[in-house]
């Protein structure tokens, strides 16, 4: 089985158009374009490129934006002021920090420093929380975006064995309540197990799969030898990694040896190509629903 390729930038493009034709439907009925308040602090090469793609990505759909560029060393308190500002200002409806920050800050902190109807990434705890209870909440892009692409392809999910690999609080962790608690057109409902640094054997889950999730920042962490036959896997995994080949000097790789696990797989996300421009479309979604203030009672 040679694998078909989940097209995050086609699917990605599908979800612009309709956030460009709801934040035109939204400026007709009398309202302001919606408005992201980008933070980067410091001068991180990959937040940097990240920004680029999400600002370039607000142009396209309709929505304003702004990035205050911060010195990586701006006191906890100064940025938490600033935060403040933003959430008292009505004008800015989303506010993003990128991360990561420099080791004197804690993402933690800062983020719960943000407004949580503010907050389009979808890492507050209030919505962290209104997910794992299924309210509606601001989703955190990357799996919210995973589970489009899971839906777009109809890939099914419902009492599926899926493994995500890697529990971090912006992927991990949440992709795990979404594909488990989520009822969404074909992806949610799965039985879903969490491997991380401490799984004592990796393959014994990763082999029994029906869908892989991997989000370790790890290249080739994820072999043929280790996925059955038919598996759909969903690389998150977004590596620099040297290259002399190429003008840059380093080429783009994902957490999967993507050679060996495509011959196994029956559906796999290309990188790039696949997660990135999924979570900047979701990021979209996002802003235009806090410029609209509907998901809180
Ligand atoms: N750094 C890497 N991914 C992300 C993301 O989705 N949001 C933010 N704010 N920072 C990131």
């Amino acid at each position: 089985m040679s694998a078909k390729i989940l097209d995050g930038r086609k699917v990605a493009n599908l979800v612009k158009e309709q956030v460009q034709e709801d934040v035109e439907e939204w400026i007709d009925r009398g309202h302001r374009p919606p408005f992201l308040q980008v933070i980067l602090v410091g001068h991180d090469p990959a937040s940097a490129t990240y920004i680029r793609a999400k600002t370039k990505a607000c142009k396209k759909v309709g929505i304003e934006t702004d990035t205050l560029q911060l010195p990586d060393t701006v006191s906890d308190k100064e940025l938490k002021k600033i935060i403040k500002k933003y959430n008292n200002d009505d004008t800015v409806d989303g506010i993003l920090v990128q991360l990561p920050l420099p080791a004197h800050l804690s993402s933690h902190s800062v983020i719960e420093a943000i407004d949580y109807r503010k907050d389009v990434d979808g890492f507050h705890p209030m919505n962290v929380g209104r997910l794992a209870v299924e309210e509606p909440t601001m989703r955190s892009c990357t799996p919210a975006g995973i589970m489009e692409l899971l839906n777009y392809y109809s890939i099914p999910t419902k009492g599926q064995h899926a493994v995500v690999v890697g529990n971090s609080s912006i992927v991990g962790s949440p992709m795990s309540i979404m594909l488990s608690r989520e009822n969404g057109a074909n992806a949610g409902k799965s039985t879903t197990t969490i491997c991380h640094q401490f799984t004592k054997d990796l393959t014994a889950h990763t082999i029994v799969a029906d869908i892989i999730v991997v989000a370790v920042g790890q290249p080739n962490i994820i072999k043929g030898e280790m996925v059955k036959e038919g598996v759909v896997v969903i690389d998150v995994g977004f590596n620099r990694i040297a290259d002399e080949s190429g003008d840059e000097g380093y080429k783009l790789v994902g957490d999967c040896e993507f050679e060996t696990v495509k011959e196994k797989a029956s559906w796999i996300t290309p990188v790039p190509g696949g997660v990135g421009p999924m979570t900047v479309a979701m990021l979209m979604k996002n802003t235009l629903l806090a410029a609209k203030g509907s998901i809180y009672p």
